[in-house]
């Protein structure tokens, strides 16, 4: 098992830069199924689950070159319509190859994603949403089934609940189908306008992406692009909170700070100073932050990436926070390593109630997932003594060099291998 062990008391300041954004580019990668050739994306994150799609794309035929931040697909004219389990189950993000090789291939065989890190996280909606469009599917022994007659047929998709993965996955089948396609309460969020984006470079016809009403009208084909993946928002907020954790002063460069609206409001109001401009962000920590009370909501609200790390900061705030969790069942799991800390941390459903501490202790803790994962290093930053986060490929799957670029702003950090 690999594991990050921090040495918690360094004040972090100065610059770092974040890479293109993981939610982006994971679908971006997949977009270009929809059109045989080579697709050229750059600004691309070398991290595990960008590793793990190239895998994806491999099993369908595609030929897969990942070097200094440039991606190179080239798609056959005929893929193989396959995700099989040994790559869905590592990577549930998987699941949105489903529309694109329908719309494509007329056919898809894609395993059915179990829960994960975060819960249950079904899929109804994307099957709903595709059904609407003329997909018919079938579970076999594990393995989602999907069949279309012919062409898929636009619809009026309207989603209970603003899903990215389902907003994806619709779109993404969409720009092939046949006829108009508009997705009714669609999910907003800064990625998917990047994926939006790609796909117009792509020859697709959409309009309202980014907000809650997309309309797509269904083209004959598509051909590869050349696009440049939007900045890592998560990535960026992490940094600026590990800068504020020590009291510490950060700047993240290659960044945009309005996509981070409602993060830096709270953290403004936990008492940390933020400058902002085009490209950038910088966060200054106070002494001791103040407690806060937020709950997460799809795009503009708080992002549910960045809770984790934000209760990190509350854990030593002065006075008591309340936080709200509304999109997973099982993102709280983190709170007992954080516990373990020293944190005095009470949990009710979907509630938290954060009691600030003066300080943590270090301890060996483990990474349930990659937000939580990241968190447990930002309050080692901050505890006494030696923090070792373990289960850190799951860190791994979302960050490129993350110990090196905390080590850049002056944490005592460091990624070991084969740790206990
Ligand atoms: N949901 C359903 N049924 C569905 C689809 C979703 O009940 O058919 C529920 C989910 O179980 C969840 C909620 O709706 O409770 C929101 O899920 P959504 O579909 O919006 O999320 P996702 O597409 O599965 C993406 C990101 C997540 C991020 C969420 C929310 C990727 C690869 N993943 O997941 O990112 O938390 O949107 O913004 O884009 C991460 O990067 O660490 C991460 C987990």
């Amino acid at each position: 098992m690999s594991a990050i062990v921090v040495e918690g008391g360094s004040r972090l300041a100065g610059t770092v830069g974040v890479l293109g954004a993981k939610n982006a580019v994971l679908k971006e990668m997949v977009a270009s199924l929809l059109a045989p050739g080579r697709h050229h994306i750059t600004n691309v994150p070398a991290i595990l689950d960008v590793e793990l799609m190239c895998r994806v794309l491999e099993h369908t035929g595609a030929k897969v070159t990942l070097e200094n931040h440039e991606l190179w697909v080239v798609v056959p004219d005929e893929p193989e319509p396959v995700a099989p389990i040994e790559l869905v189950r590592q990577m549930r993000a998987s699941i949105v190859v489903l529309g694109p090789l329908l719309a494509r291939c007329g056919v898809a065989r894609v395993a059915l994603p179990g829960g994960d890190d975060l819960g249950a996280r079904p899929i109804e909606w994307h099957l709903g949403g595709l059904e609407q469009m003329g997909a018919e599917f079938e579970l076999v022994h594990g393995e989602l089934v999907g069949r279309v007659h012919g062409r898929l047929k636009g619809a009026e998709v309207e989603l209970p609940f603003p899903s990215v993965g389902a907003t994806e996955n619709l779109l993404l089948a969409a720009v092939l189908a046949e006829g108009e396609t508009r997705i009714v309460n669609a999910a907003r969020e800064p990625e998917i306008e990047d994926l939006v984006s790609h796909l117009g470079e792509m020859g697709a016809e959409i309009s309202g992406g980014g907000t809650s009403l997309v309309t797509v009208r269904g083209v004959e084909s598509l051909s590869p692009a050349d696009h440049r993946v939007i900045p890592d928002r998560l990535e960026a907020g992490t940094y600026a909170v590990a800068g504020a954790i020590t009291g510490g002063d950060v700047t993240v460069t290659g960044c945009r700070p309005e996509h981070l609206r409602m993060e830096l409001r709270k953290l403004e109001e936990a008492g940390c100073e933020v400058g902002r401009g085009d490209g950038w962000l910088r966060l200054a920590g106070p002494e001791r932050p103040r407690a806060v009370d937020f709950a997460t909501l799809p795009f503009p609200g708080f992002h549910t990436d960045m809770h984790p790390q934000l209760v990190a900061l509350l854990a030593v705030a002065s006075g008591t926070s309340v936080i709200t969790e509304n999109l997973y069942d099982a993102r709280f799991r983190y709170v007992g390593e954080l516990a373990r800390m020293g944190a005095d941390i009470t949990v009710e459903a979907q509630h938290a109630v954060i009691r600030g501490v003066e300080t943590l202790s270090g301890c060996p803790v483990l990474a349930p997932d990659i937000r939580a994962g990241a968190a447990l290093v930002l309050a080692g930053l901050r505890a006494e003594g030696v923090t070792e986060v373990g289960d850190a490929a799951h860190i791994d799957r979302g960050y490129e060099d993350f110990t090196g670029r905390l080590a850049s702003l002056g944490a005592r950090v460091e990624h070991v291998e084969d740790a206990s």
